[in-house]
């Protein structure tokens, strides 16, 4: 007997960002954070639970991955499970496909355990709708295999909430506009080459909890750049929305810079990325720095002027190439199979 579904689901990226937990068991972030969900850079992900199969399988982009990260899919199937009150399930086969190269970096926990917990449920509960209920209860299993995940449920921009530590289900996404509702929004990222390793930011945000002087201010900090970033959002400010955003973004590698010893994403494409961006706005072109667990410049900005920031970005040395990412929509169910 096979029960399959297939999801989709795309990445987004923090403009207010998430970094450090307030629980470790449930996954609950310590500061609040509102993210833009990027059309075009998607995770696809099968879930297809098969009577025959011993154990289960993950395959990325059509290769067969084990250790921890299959450890984590399994996990993340039992909690779908568990949560949808299905009592066992089969071993399952779970192929998953970004449509953005892995290879560069930008290989998202946000899309896939976005995906993932979508694909699960359809293919788990026969005739899975995928309401706001659904949504909703998904969005908490999804933040429990990975913080940001949580946010791509949700097309558009979208916050994600602290929670109570010891309370599983109480930081909640939710979406503050629609992907249509700001069309003109650009975020462009700049594709840099990496020479070494990342850390991954599990480990760089519970590192940067654990020793840095700076994170409490981080943390401290947060809530006013949350309130002001929703205010922004509202009015349509880009100027106001970016300048929240840059602010957020260096003050959360400032905290991991601060960690003994140091967490450092930041290389020289991305600090000339930043000065590239802030060139610009002295022109007159609103565009705005943000960074993530890697060494990739991003920049907010609006559409007129997407393509100018986009080449500013890729004339600098270390980006490669660059992509522009109008805000795209929520994980969606593609197809679901029942036996
Ligand atoms: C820098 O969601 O990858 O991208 O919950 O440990 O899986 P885990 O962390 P993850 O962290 C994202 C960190 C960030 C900022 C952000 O997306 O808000």
């Amino acid at each position: 007997m096979t029960a399959k579904a297939v999801a989709e689901a795309n990445t987004n990226i923090a403009l207010v960002k998430y970094w450090g937990k307030n629980d470790d068991h449930f996954n609950l972030p310590a500061v609040p954070s509102l993210s833009l969900t990027l059309a075009g850079l998607r995770t696809r992900t099968e879930v297809s639970f098969e009577a025959d199969l011993a154990s289960d399988r993950l395959l990325l982009n059509e290769h067969e991955v084990t250790g921890e990260p299959l450890a984590k899919v399994s996990r993340h199937l039992d909690r779908v499970m568990r949560d949808l009150g299905v009592a066992a399930r089969a071993s399952a086969l779970v192929r998953s496909h970004n449509n953005f190269p892995t290879a560069a970096g930008l290989a998202s926990s946000a899309s896939a355990f976005a995906a993932l917990s979508v694909a699960a449920a359809g293919a788990l509960r026969p005739g899975f709708v995928l309401d706001d209920a659904a949504r909703r209860r998904l969005a908490v299993l999804a933040r429990q295999g990975s913080g940001s995940a949580a946010r791509s449920l949700y097309g558009g921009v979208v916050v994600l909430g602290t929670g109570t530590p010891g309370q599983v289900d109480s930081a909640r996404a939710s979406q503050v506009l629609r992907e249509t509702d700001w069309p003109e929004l650009r975020l462009v990222i700049g594709v840099a080459s990496e020479s070494a390793k990342d850390t991954g930011s599990t480990d760089g945000m519970k590192h940067t909890a654990a020793t840095s002087p700076y994170f409490a201010p981080f943390v401290a900090a947060a809530p006013a750049d949350l309130r002001q970033a929703m205010t922004a959002v509202q009015s349509r400010d880009l100027e106001a929305l970016g300048h929240v955003a840059e602010r957020s973004a260096l003050r959360m590698h400032a905290s991991a810079l601060a960690a003994d010893p140091a967490v450092v994403y930041l290389r020289g494409a991305t600090i000339e990325g930043l000065h590239a961006l802030r060139a610009l706005r002295r022109r007159g072109i609103a565009a705005f720095f943000t960074c993530d667990a890697g060494p990739h410049p991003k920049a907010l900005t609006h559409a007129r002027d997407a393509d100018a920031v986009a080449a500013a970005l890729a004339a600098v040395p270390g980006v490669l190439r660059t992509i522009i990412a109008a805000p795209g929509p929520g994980a969606r169910l593609i197809e679901d199979s029942g036996p």
